[in-house]
């Protein structure tokens, strides 16, 4: 599928990366801009019940500090930011639209642009305003209309400059989530991969194609599609037939939904292997990271690979893979086995347009600060940013395009 006007491949012998290839990082409103009180997130934060850990509070205080955060992703070497707009601070109020945030985010627009980032635009990253959760949500009736009305009122924002959209983030962790709070458990991620909920698969399925056609008529030059978790199912001998019935409700629905689109994005971080009852546990002695997940540097690959299996000739962009660590040499050896498995892909003729490492900062991993993801680190009473080891390695990278034999 030819993409609209922003990346020309052309192979060079000492890279397999082309010319344009996306090099960024990736975060996401709730997660670092702080006081999000409009949202459902920060209600549930703060309701009394305690099934949240921790507050988000001031998160990084990037509402505040977006342009700090973007000066050193350029200075880093990076070419590609993506950042989400947040629904509950746009639209806080049913109907009511507010310009200053319209505005504000028109701002981080213009200024990633000038500081010769391009801005790739979330629409929406886990986060509702009260109102719509109040209203019943991603199933209510109402849905595609009222996001489509929010999408519309994004056009100031997105109109120009910016050459991706992702209209919904991982919707097939949404459906996962409607499934879980179903049954009465809210804890994030979801333990155990829990059955998503049809009738939310369904409407943020419709919802994501109504959206697609909105950004479409704001300007056709955008190219728009979603991002989707991937969780890098590995069937155990003989459970081949179990893992496929296990994907398909999970992940490959909502890639077969994005046939037709502009761009698919790839989000992964480990592998889930799957035997005859279901998800078998990593051993013991496996290397966990500090969400507990497997450390398994390869998972990006196979996800590529396997989103590439469905979707056809749909372009990919991986729009998050990243590591929770202490310990940032880890963090290097990941991402060494990540770009590896990037080239590989390319090498092995897949339309793959760019890579963004989850995340930019240490952020809000959704009821904990714990989960430490990020290139650069956070002071949390000062707010100082500080870019690791691993953020001046992926920066050079991305700057060189050249790919060095070790992370070193
Ligand atoms: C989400 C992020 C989250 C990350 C790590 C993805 O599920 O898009 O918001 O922080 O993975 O859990």
């Amino acid at each position: 599928m030819h993409q609209k006007g922003i990346v020309t491949p052309m192979t060079t012998a000492r890279t397999p990366f082309p010319d344009g290839f996306l090099w960024g990082a990736s975060t996401a409103a709730h997660q670092i801009e702080g006081n999000n009180v409009n949202s459902d997130w920060w209600r549930k934060e703060h309701d009394g019940t305690g099934r949240i850990a921790e507050p988000s509070l001031d998160a990084a205080d990037s509402y505040h500090r977006w342009r700090e955060d973007m000066d050193l992703l350029a200075e880093l070497g990076f070419t590609d930011y993506r950042f989400s707009v947040e629904w509950a601070r746009i639209e806080p109020v049913e109907g009511r639209f507010s310009r200053a945030e319209i505005a504000h985010y028109r701002r981080m627009v213009e200024g990633a642009v000038e500081r010769g980032l391009r801005p790739i635009v979330t629409l929406h990253h886990f986060t509702v305003p009260q109102w719509f959760e109040d209203l019943g949500g991603w199933t209510s009736e109402r849905a595609p209309e009222l996001f489509a009305r929010y999408v519309e009122a994004c056009a100031p924002v997105i109109a120009d400059s910016v050459p991706y959209v992702c209209t919904i983030n991982e919707p097939n962790m949404i459906a996962v989530m409607a499934g879980q709070a179903k049954r009465g458990d809210t804890s994030f991620p979801p333990a155990g991969l829990p059955t998503p909920d049809d009738e939310t698969t369904d409407a943020v399925i419709a919802v994501h194609h109504r959206a697609t056609a909105v950004v479409r008529a704001i300007n056709p030059e955008i190219n728009v599609g979603w991002t989707v978790a991937n969780q890098v199912y590995q069937a155990l001998p003989g459970a081949e037939d179990v893992t496929a019935a296990y994907r398909w409700p999970r992940e490959d629905v909502f890639l077969e939904a994005a046939k037709g689109d502009d761009w698919i994005g790839v989000q992964s971080y480990t592998r889930t292997k799957i035997g005859a009852d279901g998800p078998v546990p990593a051993p013991d002695e496996a290397e966990r990271t500090l969400t507990d997940w497997e450390f398994y540097p390869r998972a990006v690959g196979h996800a590529i690979r396997h989103t590439a299996s469905v979707v056809g000739d749909v372009p990919i962009v991986v729009t998050e893979n990243g590591v929770a660590t202490s310990d940032d040499e880890r963090r290097s050896a990941y991402l060494a086995g990540a770009v590896d498995e990037l080239a590989a892909c390319l090498e092995e003729g897949i339309d793959l347009r760019g890579y963004l490492y989850w995340s930019a900062l240490d952020n809000y991993e959704w009821g904990s600060f714990r989960p430490t993801f990020g290139l650069i680190g956070i002071d949390w009473e000062t707010f100082e940013r500080t870019p690791r080891a691993s953020a001046h390695w992926l920066g050079n990278l991305g700057r060189t395009r050249e790919l060095p034999r070790t992370a070193a």
